[in-house]
């Protein structure tokens, strides 16, 4: 038989099981493949004591269900970017696919199906250039993937901030306070945008718009002042004001990933500084966007890349990334897929029907 391997890299995110349970499922009808899994992304192919799972029914059974990945994931160990310690102790990163590569071929797997964000599919064209027959499968709850119209995770994501909001206007009412509310997203607003659509925000923070102090302390006062005493805002990990920089935090060491998050904390300080009376509270939703049972149409896109990636598997067509493109199911040249993270362009449409239902961006 021939003989599939799946690795899930990058961030977990609601829907990898349910990929993962479309390929075994569109695998077992051939009765040609046995399909495999890599734990924790490559490494479980790469280092000894080596990791690899032989997937059964059993194993895969209802999993579509259920959030995270069962074959776990990892941020480290980029094989592109491979962190060592150069004569004076600094680190420095080197790339080491062509040693993963030839890892994959040594354990005699005929196919990878490689399922992760931005970084991932840069490391899938890596090794298809070192010989890997391999497929991409988008993924990440940002949704900020190129060539590809939207990735599974993202829906949950919006919808756990959405609830999280509503459940933030209520209390914010009653104290006739102004919220923060920090989404998830890196550089991207998408899941801060949609979450200040769904949930009737008042003011929307993105990283594509800068925004400037004055604009969101006039939005502020004039509510209060016409009577209507609470305000609630939802701000991307992202966002920053005009002229400021990203205030990230480094990564673990050895680690290029660089951490966002605070800002909810930093504007509640810029919002103080510039006079604003009214009580403030801040809350980071964090990784519960990332939890949890993933929403049905998360379920649907998940499980549908699954299929059609294992079908790309089928007609060779490798180098490429499974992607759901206007409304269909198709594959895109990796290149295509990693030229770069899809913001929101500030001109959309969806920026000017935010502002049309009265979201200020603070520009
Ligand atoms: O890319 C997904 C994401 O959840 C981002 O929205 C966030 O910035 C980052 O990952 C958090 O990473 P970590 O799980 O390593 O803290």
């Amino acid at each position: 038989k021939k003989k599939l391997l799946i690795a899930t890299g990058g961030g977990d995110c609601p829907g990898l099981n349910a990929v993962i349970r479309g390929i075994y499922k569109r695998a077992k009808k051939t009765k040609e493949w046995e399909v495999y899994g890599s734990m924790e992304a490559f490494n479980g192919v790469w280092f000894e004591p080596f990791r690899i799972i032989k997937l059964n029914r059993s194993k895969v059974a209802g999993i579509h269900v259920r959030g995270g990945t069962i074959l776990k994931t990892t941020n480290k160990a980029d094989p592109l970017h491979y962190p060592v310690k150069d004569d004076k102790g600094n680190i420095v990163f080197e790339d080491r696919t062509k040693e993963l590569a030839e890892m994959i071929k040594r354990h005699g797997f005929d196919a990878v199906i490689s399922i992760g964000g931005d970084g991932s599919q840069k490391i899938s064209k890596a090794l298809f250039d070192h010989g890997v027959p391999i497929v991409g499968v988008p993924k990440t709850i940002d949704n900020d993937l190129e060539a590809t119209d939207m990735t599974f995770g993202f829906q949950t994501a919006v919808q756990i901030a959405t609830d999280s909001f509503d459940k933030l206007v209520t209390t914010a009412e009653s104290h006739h306070r102004v919220m923060i509310m920090e989404v998830m997203g890196r550089d991207a607003g998408w899941i801060a945008i949609h979450t200040a659509i769904a949930g009737g925000a008042e003011i929307c923070l993105i990283p594509e718009i800068p925004y400037q102090i004055e604009k969101l302390v006039e939005r502020i006062e004039s509510r209060y002042e016409k009577g209507r005493g609470f305000v609630n805002i939802v701000i991307a990990e992202g966002a920053r004001p005009l002229g400021g920089a990203v205030t990230a935090s480094k990564g673990e060491e050895g680690s290029r990933h660089i951490k966002l998050g605070g800002v909810a904390f930093e504007l509640s300080h810029q919002l103080k500084a510039a006079g604003v009376k009214a009580e403030i509270r801040e809350t980071i939703l964090g990784h519960v966007q990332r939890g949890g049972i993933p929403t049905a149409f998360d379920r649907v896109l998940a499980s549908l890349l699954g299929v059609k990636s294992f079908e790309m598997v089928l007609q060779g067509e490798f180098g490429k990334m499974a992607s759901f493109k206007n409304n269909e199911f198709v594959a895109v040249p990796l290149e295509e897929a990693t030229k770069g993270n899809k913001t929101i362009n500030p001109e959309s449409f969806i920026v000017k029907g935010a502002k049309g239902l009265g979201i200020s961006f603070g520009d």
